[in-house]
């Protein structure tokens, strides 16, 4: 791809032409030798243009992004996101911004920012210090501490509880909605799965707990989702999706998805009585 801008290409064969130009009332000889210059000058501008064409262009922009820094799935970030994420550290908090469809696009790296339908964040926002936790997926470092305490907890009543998803990348929740949409319909999958961006999974600090190889609806109306339910909050998680609040906020009960929030905003959210969503918007 040929990154300089034409205009300064152009703007320099102007130039060379103004040379001769004004080099005309110096008699016929110096015309003639000011002729022979904007010829080879011309000659030479008609060369690198040529190069530059066939190697693809040696110049680039400052703000062209990096391809470290933007996984395969920024060619399908939407063109809602600000114009600059790409050039943000992932980490980096940014004021929230408002995209041009309405959505809101959040800052990186704040585990206690609200997701839903209309809040997201960008394509490149990933977590930096992810761990694995029993189930073999990942979790923050932070996160996945409290995880760990919670099963223990889980254990000692009697219940062994893992992760089935924990960590999902942009790319891997774009690919986990057109899944459920493929296989549920467009309908269903925008009551149970979030679309890319938007996934509280993304954050880092979310897990799916399953047991005893249940997961997802299968885990539902178990004694370990009753567990789960009475005793996340001690550890720092909140169920997200509580039976009974999808006109809240809008995703059908997920009694086996848990967010991380901290032990203290854990304990105000139980206290409150709101859903995390209410809770964190209030
Ligand atoms: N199942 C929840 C809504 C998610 O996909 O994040
Ligand atoms: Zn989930």
């Amino acid at each position: 791809m040929s990154t300089s801008p034409p205009s300064r290409r152009v703007s320099a064969a102007k130039r060379n032409g103004t040379v001769g130009r004004e080099s005309k009332g110096g008699g016929l000889s110096s015309l003639f030798i000011g002729s022979i210059i904007a010829v080879v000058i011309a000659f030479l501008v008609l060369v690198t243009v040529a190069v530059d064409a066939f190697s693809g262009g040696s110049g680039t922009p400052a703000a062209a992004p990096s391809t470290t820094d933007t996984p395969t799935a920024a060619a399908s970030t939407p063109t809602t996101a600000p114009a600059t994420a790409t050039t943000v550290p992932k980490q980096s908090p940014t004021a929230a911004t408002t995209a041009e469809d309405g959505s809101i696009v959040l800052p990186c790296g704040n585990i206690l920012v609200p997701l839903d339908k209309q809040h997201k964040l960008t394509a490149d926002c990933a977590p930096t210090d992810l761990v694995t936790v029993k189930g073999g997926t990942q979790l923050r470092s932070e996160a996945a501490g409290a995880f760990n305490e919670m099963l223990a907890a889980a254990s000692k009543a009697g219940f062994t509880l893992y992760a089935n998803s924990a960590y999902r990348s942009y790319a891997e929740q774009a690919s986990t909605f057109q899944y459920w949409v493929n296989t549920t319909g467009l309908a269903y999958a925008e009551r149970t799965s979030a679309r890319a961006g938007h996934s509280e999974h993304q954050l880092g600090t979310t897990a799916d707990v399953g047991a005893r190889g249940l997961e997802l609806e299968a885990f539902e109306g178990t004694p370990e989702a009753a567990w789960l339910a009475a005793n996340s909050y001690k550890f720092g998680f909140i169920v997200s999706y509580p039976d009974g609040k999808e006109g809240i906020t809008g995703y059908a009960p997920e009694p086996w998805h848990v967010r991380y929030v901290g032990k203290d905003v854990a304990q105000k959210v139980h206290d409150s009585g709101l859903t995390l969503h209410e809770y964190l918007l209030r």
